[in-house]
């Protein structure tokens, strides 16, 4: 927790007055959103900010933070965000929410995307921890998952848990397959590949997409910028 914090804190640190905010999704996410919401009301902070989630939306109105879309806002300042693995390059796994869809959308609408996760996030290579979550239209989920498989994958359709019978149900109305490749060779190369699969509407692979990681842990804030 103290590492979720802290990262969410040196995120708040880059939010100026007037800007157009991505707010990602997750728990880390909803730390800073919290903190966001008491510059707000404590020092009159105005933002608007694009939320990628029914999560991220009620917290953020909840907060006292007000709201805005893509169709009016099409170009951001800053996203913040969560991950589930971030590697030295800052490509990532997104999705253990299921939220990656909206996720890619809005962190790649902004001028600049921070990631601020928890240490543990932090891999030598991706795939070492995690799938990689892909959102799929439910009509296709068989056809795209022999697909996967094709490309080295183990895919797996992800159940909606203790108080959901059946398949989980994204904000989108999809499913979500959770493929685990192992560790990933070329993320880009593999994104690629399965973005050309019909039926498969985004992939939880994102490259060359976020400028800066902050990484909370219990002695302190590492901060990791994008190589140029
Ligand atoms: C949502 O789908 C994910 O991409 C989250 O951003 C990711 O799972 C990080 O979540 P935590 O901040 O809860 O670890």
């Amino acid at each position: 927790m103290i590492g979720k914090t802290r990262a969410a804190e040196a995120a708040i640190a880059e939010v100026k007055d007037g800007m157009l905010l991505g707010l990602g999704t997750g728990s880390t996410v909803a730390i800073f959103i919290k903190l966001l919401g008491e510059r707000i009301s404590g020092k009159g902070l105005e933002v608007l900010a694009v939320p990628t989630s029914y999560q991220s939306a009620y917290l953020a109105a909840e907060n006292g933070i007000k709201l805005t879309t893509l169709d009016e806002h099409p170009r951001l300042d800053l996203a913040v965000d969560g991950t589930d693995e971030v590697d030295p390059n800052l490509d990532l796994i997104k999705g253990g929410g299921a939220a990656l869809t909206k996720e890619k959308v809005v962190d790649s609408s902004a001028k600049r995307f921070i990631v601020i996760a928890d240490g543990s996030k932090f891999v030598d290579r991706l795939g070492l921890k995690m799938p990689v979550p892909i959102e799929v239209l439910p009509f296709a989920r068989m056809a795209a998952a022999q697909r996967i498989k094709i490309l080295g994958g183990d895919p797996k359709l992800r159940d909606g848990g203790d108080r959901k019978d059946g398949p989980l149900v994204t904000d989108n109305g999809n499913f979500i397959i959770d493929a685990n490749f192992g560790k990933i060779k070329d993320a880009g190369v593999l994104e690629l590949e399965l973005k050309r699969i019909p039926g498969i509407v985004e992939v939880g692979l994102f490259v060359n997409l976020a400028h800066t990681a902050y990484l909370g842990y219990e002695q302190g804030i590492k901060r990791i910028d994008r190589r140029k």
